[in-house]
């Protein structure tokens, strides 16, 4: 079964003995640099540490040893990997908002290049003007495997880091939940903040009394009044400093000119992400298509990822300057795009057709991508289109 990423988690012994080994060598390198690197941090260091180092360690860390990382032999699939149908929706949905700009795209976090390669020709097709299509990427490896699709469009580059001035728009699909997070506990009434300690280069968890600099970050992401009356003792979830951090370096590009960004992925406003209930958080783990939430497990070789709080992005972009143009599940922001023009009119259909209908019920289906992924979309000096308006669900934030 190909996987996209949903809440399902499987049985971890089931799951170990089904994967294959992998060279203990491998391993070992990635496990050494970090357990010296919490030695030298004094026997401690916050989860968004190890996940930084887990995945985006230059040549050892998931994004940049050249793992297969999408599609059937890897451990996941994306939207723009099942097909060009999500390009090609997308391509008409931010037509209105790149004609009010200068008429430019920055690409987040680019994966395959897939994107990139079926939204520049679809947006060609439609003769809608595209200036420049730029990737800021930080994993090498997948920089490499991009420019190999997409080196002979001259528009397309790649960035080391955000430019001090834009306008156009920001794409990022599946990147927000990729970005490292902090853990979260509930001990005694209190926060702690759940750290990674090693033993011998064996990884575990450990709790330590929140710091005041962390007490911030949670008040950041945890509304108040969930925060100390309405969660369980024991609780663990997570909190999003790091793509808060992301988010408000945007807004500075973003603020000096007409832009606009469009956030595709899988979370939930805040009421709906620290539900009372929701008692071990989002965290998961992608290998070969099988789900668990042991993050220590075949580091290097596993994606780790959490849901993404779109209410605490919104405020902290609306803080910043931005208005939220739109917010609205994908399978929402797919039809206000115009998906369902994009698909064959019933009877007599090919193998063609029924391929896209199929690939359409995953983009739209409630029970696949449609309801858990959600479109966020921020803007600066732009209006949205009549179409995005009606659709809009920013209330609920
Ligand atoms: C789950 S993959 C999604 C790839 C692609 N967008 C897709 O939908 O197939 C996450 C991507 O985000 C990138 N990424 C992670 N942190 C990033 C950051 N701070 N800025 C830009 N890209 C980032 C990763 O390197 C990787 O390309």
């Amino acid at each position: 079964m190909l996987y996209y990423k949903t809440n399902s988690k499987c049985n971890l012994s089931i799951y170990q003995k089904m994967i294959e080994k992998v060279p203990s060598q491998d391993l070992d390198s990635l496990r050494q640099l970090i357990a010296d690197r919490i030695t030298a941090a004094g026997g401690h260091v916050s989860f968004s540490d190890y996940m930084q180092w887990a995945l985006y360690e230059p040549l050892l860390g998931y994004y940049d040893r050249g793992n297969t990382l999408f599609g059937e032999a890897g451990d996941f699939v994306t939207a723009p990997e099942l097909g060009t149908l999500f390009a090609r929706a997308l391509a008409r949905g931010i037509a209105p908002l790149l004609l009010q700009t200068e008429a430019r795209i920055i690409e987040l976090g680019a994966g395959s290049g897939g994107l990139a390669k079926s939204l520049t020709s679809e947006l060609d097709a439609l003769g809608v003007p595209l200036n420049s299509y730029s990737i800021l990427e930080p994993s090498g490896t997948l920089q490499e495997r991009q420019k190999a699709i997409l080196h002979q469009d001259a528009r397309v580059q790649w960035l080391q880091v955000l430019p001090d001035n834009f306008s156009g728009v920001v794409i990022a699909n599946e990147v927000l939940d990729a970005m490292p997070v902090k853990l979260a506990c509930l001990k005694d009434g209190k926060w702690h903040e759940r750290r990674v300690i090693s033993d011998g280069g064996h990884f575990a968890f450990r709790d330590f009394p929140a710091t005041a600099e962390f007490l911030n970050q949670v008040r950041e992401s945890v509304p108040e009044d969930l925060a100390y009356a309405g969660l369980p003792e024991g609780y663990v979830t997570e909190i999003h400093p790091f793509a808060l951090g992301f988010i408000r370096t945007l807004s500075s590009m973003m603020r000096r000119g007409k832009t606009v960004a469009i956030f595709v992925d899988y979370g939930f406003p805040a009421y709906e992400y620290y539900l009372p209930e929701r008692l071990q958080g989002t965290l998961m783990c992608h290998y070969r298509h099988q789900v668990h939430d042991d993050p220590f497990f075949k580091l290097g070789f596993q994606d780790i990822t959490s849901h993404v709080n779109f209410t605490s992005l919104a405020r902290v972009a609306e803080k910043q300057g931005l208005d939220i143009l739109f917010y609205a599940s994908q399978a929402s922001f797919l039809m206000a795009s115009g998906i369902l023009s994009l698909l064959p009119s019933s009877g007599g259909m090919g193998r063609d057709s029924i391929a896209l209908v199929r690939e359409a019920e995953k983009l739209l289906s409630p029970h696949e991508m449609g309801e858990l992924f959600k479109v966020i979309i921020l803007g600066h000096d732009v209006e949205p289109s009549q179409e995005l308006l009606q659709s809009d669900r920013s209330g609920r934030l």
